[in-house]
């Protein structure tokens, strides 16, 4: 269903999901302005059809004030941070760099929650906020193991947005940590479950479906809960 009055802002998309789900939106016929860090050829190919390419690196706060201040005069119904990294995560955790668990928890779990104090005033009434975890970050499904810095990193994403939704109680948005299953991108390697475009479409429904809540959920792509 295309709805023209809706505007997206999708940080992290250069490539993978959130190239996909840039493309989603703006074919369901959503202004869509998305960000990239450096070169996007996929994003810039979207340009051409009407989508505002931004930069900015999450990492870093003045890269973030910078684009507060480009869009100055833009309000969004979906601000969805969805940038992330891999850090050498499929070593175990005392193998692994200080230096690369700081980067891995700083860009997967704080600096999404930075972007979203600087933009929070860029939501609309009845928008949503998003942010992409994964099943991974479910501290109660880790019976396994595995992916050690980045499960951890995705579980204090999630502490960490239920404590913005704790400071924000009275928000006129709400707050989503959606897992998009496992997709086939550089992040999720090619014997994936799923491809981008199946992925970004069961996420642009779960998005949509919820417009207009104001409430906290951690959600699949198929709008099933996840344990926290
Ligand atoms: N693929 C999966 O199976 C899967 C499963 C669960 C969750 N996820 C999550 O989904 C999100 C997207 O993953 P993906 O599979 O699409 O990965 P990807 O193909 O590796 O893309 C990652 C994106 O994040 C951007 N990014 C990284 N650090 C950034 C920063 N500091 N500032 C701005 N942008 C930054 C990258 O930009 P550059 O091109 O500049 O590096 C790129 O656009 C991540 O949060 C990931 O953890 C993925």
């Amino acid at each position: 269903m295309t709805n023209p009055e809706r505007s997206a802002l999708i940080v992290g998309a250069s490539r993978g999901l959130g190239l996909g789900l840039t493309e989603t939106f703006l074919r369901r016929g959503w202004r869509v302005t998305a960000t990239r860090r450096g070169g996007a050829p996929g994003l810039e190919r979207l340009a051409t059809r009407g989508v505002r390419v931004e930069t900015v690196d999450i990492d870093d706060d003045a890269s973030v004030a910078a684009l507060h201040g480009r869009l100055d005069c833009e309000t969004f119904d979906l601000i969805f941070v969805v940038a992330g990294v891999l850090g050498e995560s499929d070593r175990p955790l005392h193998t692994v760099p200080r230096a690369v668990h700081a980067q891995v928890l700083l860009t997967n779990a704080v600096s999404p929650i930075l972007f979203a104090e600087a933009f929070s005033d860029r939501l609309l009434p009845g928008g949503t906020l998003a942010f992409m975890s994964s099943v991974l970050g479910s501290v109660g499904l880790n019976t396994e193991g595995g992916w050690e810095n980045y499960r951890a990193s995705k579980a204090a994403l999630n502490t960490n947005a239920r404590s913005f939704a704790a400071r924000h109680a009275e928000r006129s948005f709400g707050v989503l940590l959606l897992h998009p299953g496992w997709v086939a991108t550089d992040m999720g390697g090619e014997g994936a479950d799923l491809d981008v475009a199946t992925s970004a479409a069961g996420l642009a429904d779960v998005i949509e479906a919820r417009a207009g809540r104001t409430d906290l959920a951690f959600l699949d792509y198929r709008g099933e809960a996840l344990p926290w």
